[in-house]
């Protein structure tokens, strides 16, 4: 894996001279955000030798290179899911890969379902920790030495100093931000309300697709992490509605001119 990843790094560094400072995983709702970015480069996936290209439709698959504000970040532009049918580790090779790029930091993003009551659609809710006890980790398999350590300490997966910062963007930006665990579930399939009563009584607030596994390959190789999850949804059995894919993306879109302004300003701030 590791001799994947520097391949995949001399590929990206044969294209692109740019030092990132902060990386940015755009969730849906999102998928937009990094075209109103100032831009200096991009590279499409499918040109980085060795690199998962992702297959849900509407995902772009690239990295966007450039400016928020006077940050310079690298944005991943559609992300791999579990449930594609990767294995763990290349899930979060293009995460590892921007860790390797120079990036210190990583805001991640993510539409989420609702578990906690007293959130609703189009709420956004600050990641606090996360459960990735239905997924496999990442981290299995021999332990890449150059990144981290075999047995990673996950105490403070979310930093508490970036917490703070989105807490204090979030309220500059008049949104009552809600907090939380975001629990992975591998997907495609939403869950069972069987399933969201368990996710509540380990202590989660939110479910999704993704996201944990990303957080825990970055902590790993010790990046400052924080994300934001988008609640597109009540999980299933929360609310009497039937999940579906067209749900999500709406919610998703309706509240994106926010997401938007919040992620801006988190990531001039973190
Ligand atoms: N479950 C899992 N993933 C999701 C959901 C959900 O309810 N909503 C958005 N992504």
């Amino acid at each position: 894996m590791y001799n994947k990843l520097m391949t995949c790094l001399a590929s990206v560094k044969e294209k692109i001279d740019f030092q990132p400072e902060t990386a940015i995983i755009l969730g849906s709702g999102l998928g937009d955000y990094a075209d109103g970015i100032k831009i200096v480069d991009t590279i499409e996936y499918s040109d980085i030798e060795g690199f998962p290209v992702s297959t849900v439709k509407g995902h772009k698959g690239r990295f966007v290179f450039g400016y928020v504000g006077e940050t310079p970040v690298v944005i991943m532009q559609g992300r791999v899911h579990y449930y594609e049918g990767y294995p763990m580790q290349e899930v979060v090779l293009p995460t590892r890969l921007m860790g390797m790029l120079g990036a210190k930091k990583l805001l991640l993003t993510n539409a989420a379902g609702g578990v906690n009551e007293m959130f609703q659609p189009g709420d956004f809710m600050m990641i606090t920790d996360h459960i990735t006890t239905a997924v496999p980790s990442p981290l299995i398999g021999s332990n890449i030495e150059e990144l981290g350590t075999r047995f990673p300490d996950m105490s403070e997966v979310y930093s508490a100093r970036l917490r703070n910062v989105i807490r204090d963007c979030a309220k500059e930006c008049s949104i009552d931000i809600k907090e939380g665990v975001y629990v992975q579930f591998t997907g495609p399939s939403y869950e069972t309300p069987a399933e969201i009563r368990m996710a509540k009584a380990w202590g989660g607030d939110a479910v999704g697709m993704s996201t944990a596994c990303e957080a825990m390959a970055a902590r790993h190789m010790g990046l400052e992490v924080c994300g934001i999850s988008c609640i597109t949804n009540m999980a299933a059995g929360i609310s009497r509605q039937k999940l579906n894919h067209k749900e999500v993306q709406e919610t998703a879109d309706r509240v994106s001119k926010s997401f938007k302004e919040l992620v801006t300003k988190v990531v001039m701030n973190m």
